[in-house]
């Protein structure tokens, strides 16, 4: 590259000498190097960040429910063939059982199927990944060519020195907490739809329990970010007094207890235990109805102990307000905890809202507190469940025992209500008991006659 650089002191210089033809003088200067090429880097830069975008840890939770499903279907599969080969009467049920059996087959079939595409598009992934890389490393070596001064170099170099020098200052220093992702800041856009189930099982009581709650803590203390926690109302199908945890979803599954149960108080009903379905955890403490007041209970985990949190009077309670459809009210649904990207809310009616849903943002603390309110205008018998997802509130109506429909919104940031959401959830047990949202997967957790249930949330 030239550099043309007009000088205007050469033109006291020509003064000086006296030449009166020439008034200006030009300098040439060469530069000798290769010009940077921008363009290349910033195309680096481009293929480094579609890389990250298309490695997620999502991508492996996809394969695993996928295993998980079969692995829950083909027992049933095998009850179902021993049961036709003990009962096969050569006529009607045969026909019927094999039918079933039929039915299983191809279902199998398409999981297998399912699989299949998965694991190879991941293959393709990785293949593709691994080529990038090389590819983005070589370039890299290119362009380091430029670098004439050294400064990538010796800044590689402090780099290193300084990951010396503070690796050296943590040996002496506690580990630091991993850093909380921003509270109340909803990372997804517009939800649009819900998927699945990706889980379903009946976990480690088959049957015999029909209400309760599990899920994830979308908050939780360090060691246990993928455990998984169970309450089930074990008295009157009503009351508890501990919730069950889980190290993983797959032990949720097969129904190995590892850390076992955490005792609220060893009477089951008592003051401060668990009433009703609806519970929730979040950042290692439960949230939920205490046993036969207007009050939510926060059972500390750790250190074993309640905080409660008294709800406005001529509010609804002891399966006064519950969540209905046409045939059935579902008992003991009065307060609704729930949680999202920002933490806990309690979804409740009161005397003075004529049975309308009201929606209190639990503020936490040591003494947590209802810091906000909204006041909606639909009616909680009309509803069957209700979830929070990014600051937005979500309402659910029975269909049929197959359908389950998200019809209502409220957007807590612009008070916005809307009746006509029409997302539908393919339902496998008739009634959904608890419904709640898990900000840490995008999934919906259902607890249904005795299942365990998830579905994924896809937002736009
Ligand atoms: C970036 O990716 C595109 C398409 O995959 C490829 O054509 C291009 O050569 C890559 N650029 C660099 C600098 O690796
Ligand atoms: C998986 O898919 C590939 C191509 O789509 C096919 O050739 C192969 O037979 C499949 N494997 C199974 C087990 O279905
Ligand atoms: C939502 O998902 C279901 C099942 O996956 C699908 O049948 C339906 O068309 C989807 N609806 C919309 C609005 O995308
Ligand atoms: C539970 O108690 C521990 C110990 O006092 C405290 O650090 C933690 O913040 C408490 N958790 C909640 C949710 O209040
Ligand atoms: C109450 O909520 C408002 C709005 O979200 C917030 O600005 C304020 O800090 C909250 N107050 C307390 C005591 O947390």
């Amino acid at each position: 590259m030239k550099l043309c650089v007009i000088i205007p002191l050469c033109a006291l210089f020509t003064l000086t000498q006296q030449v009166p033809s020439q008034d200006k003088c030009v300098c040439d200067l060469t530069n000798s190097a290769k010009a940077f090429p921008y363009d290349k880097l910033s195309s680096v830069e481009d293929n480094a960040s579609k890389c990250n975008s298309n490695i997620t840890p999502k991508k492996t939770l996809e394969l695993e429910s996928l295993m998980l499903g079969l692995e829950r279907r083909l027992p049933q599969l095998q009850e179902d063939v021993s049961v036709l080969e003990r009962e096969d009467d050569g006529e009607l049920y045969g026909v019927l059982s094999l039918l079933v059996i039929e039915n299983e087959l191809t279902e199998i079939k398409q999981l297998i199927d399912k699989l299949n595409m998965t694991s190879q598009r991941h293959q393709q992934l990785t293949t593709d990944t691994t080529e990038q890389l090389k590819e983005l490393r070589d370039k890299m070596a290119e362009l380091q060519e430029y670098d004439t001064m050294q400064v990538v170099k010796r800044q590689q170099a402090n780099q290193r020195l300084k990951r010396d020098l503070d690796q050296c200052k943590n040996e002496h220093q506690p580990i630091p907490h991993p850093t909380q992702p921003p509270q109340g800041i909803c990372p997804y856009g517009k939800f649009v739809n819900v998927t699945g189930p990706v889980v379903y099982t009946p976990g480690e009581y088959p049957g015999s329990y029909m209400y309760g709650a599990w899920g994830r803590d979308p908050k939780p203390a360090v060691g246990k970010e993928n455990w998984y926690w169970l309450v089930m109302l074990t008295s009157s199908n009503v009351y508890s007094n501990y919730v069950r945890l889980y190290s993983s979803l797959s032990s949720l599954i097969v129904g190995v207890s590892v850390p076992g149960n955490v005792l609220i108080h060893s009477s089951n009903p008592t003051t401060n235990t668990i009433q009703g379905p609806n519970v929730v955890l979040y950042g290692d403490a439960l949230y939920y109805n205490c046993y036969y007041k207007d009050i939510v209970c926060r059972f500390n985990l750790t250190t074993k102990t309640i905080t409660t949190m008294q709800l406005p009077e001529g509010t609804r309670f002891n399966s006064k307000g519950n969540f209905c459809h046409l045939d059935e009210c579902y008992p003991y649904t009065d307060l609704d905890l729930a949680t999202d990207e920002s933490g806990v809310w309690v979804i409740y009616t009161t005397t003075q809202d004529f049975g309308n849903l009201v929606l209190s943002k639990v503020e936490e603390g040591e003494q947590p507190t209802f810091n906000q309110t909204w006041h909606t205008s639909v009616y909680k018998q009309a509803v069957t469940n209700t979830f929070m997802a990014c600051g937005v509130l979500y309402a659910t109506r029975y269909i049929s025992k197959e359908v389950e429909e998200i019809f209502y919104s409220f957007d807590t940031s612009t008070g916005v209500e809307k009746f006509n959401i029409g997302i539908f959830i393919k339902k496998m047990s008739p009634n959904i008991y608890s419904l709640n949202y898990s900000p840490v997967d995008q999934m919906l957790h259902a607890y249904c006659n005795s299942f365990m249930v998830s579905y994924k949330v896809l937002f736009e």
